[in-house]
């Protein structure tokens, strides 16, 4: 199985969605170390609870974001971790960290990418009308949630929705689309070209709508 390393900056529950479908051992893949860069946070317990390592290595202990990526990556590579998946991690990587990890890293967004990069995508989408609107999980490249696209899932925008709503709406949706995708990844079935992806068994299989 595929060792994956997961790096985390709060709730976790992406991280539980992972965890949920790697305690199948069927699943092609198994979480074997959790990162945080925050002490004490809900994602630590849940990778207790399901007998993962967890551990903080806190940003604020070294001089630069280097030093802690570098901090990271020695971490991850004692444990043999063989790709890297930020789930709700909140810290900006470097080119460093990204060059290390080329096509080893992936990010889940909560919007439909290349559509509002950055924070408060919710808020963003409302305001801007959108009437679709999802996550997308993708390879890391150095511009901030940019990156070969993997998967993608959308949900609609409904009357009377406010950002929490529609972020409880999208959530469930990267809960279903972050293992999708890397049980795809996992299996082998998707191969960079140039800086898009094709999915063997076709692209469909990466597109998730209205779950
Ligand atoms: C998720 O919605 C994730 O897509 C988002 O933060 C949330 C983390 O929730 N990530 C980003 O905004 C990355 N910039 P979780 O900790 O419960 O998985």
């Amino acid at each position: 199985r595929l060792r994956v390393g997961v790096l985390v900056s709060g709730r976790g529950s992406n991280l539980q969605a992972l965890l949920d479908a790697a305690a199948d051992p069927a699943f092609p893949a198994e979480i074997v170390l959790v990162l945080s860069n925050i002490a004490g946070v809900q994602a630590l317990q849940r990778a207790a609870a399901a007998g993962v390592p967890g551990e903080t290595i806190s940003h604020r202990a070294y001089p630069s974001r280097e030093a802690f990526e570098r901090a990271l990556t020695e971490t991850l590579e004692a444990a043999g971790v063989d790709l890297v998946c930020q789930a709700g991690f909140m810290r900006i990587v470097t080119p460093w960290f990204v060059d290390h990890w080329r096509d080893r890293l992936i990010n889940i967004h909560p919007s439909l990418l290349p559509a509002f990069p950055g924070l408060d995508t919710h808020a963003r989408a409302l305001a801007a009308g959108v009437k679709l609107h999802g996550c997308s999980v993708h390879y890391v490249r150095t511009e901030v949630d940019s990156g070969p696209i993997i998967g993608q899932a959308a949900v609609p925008v409904l009357a009377g929705d406010d950002p929490d709503r529609l972020a409880a709406r999208v959530l469930e949706a990267e809960h279903r689309l972050y293992p999708h995708c890397l049980r795809l990844l996992a299996e082998g079935r998707l191969t960079l070209e140039g800086e898009r992806v094709r999915v063997d068994g076709g692209r469909d299989d990466a597109l998730l709508i209205n779950p």
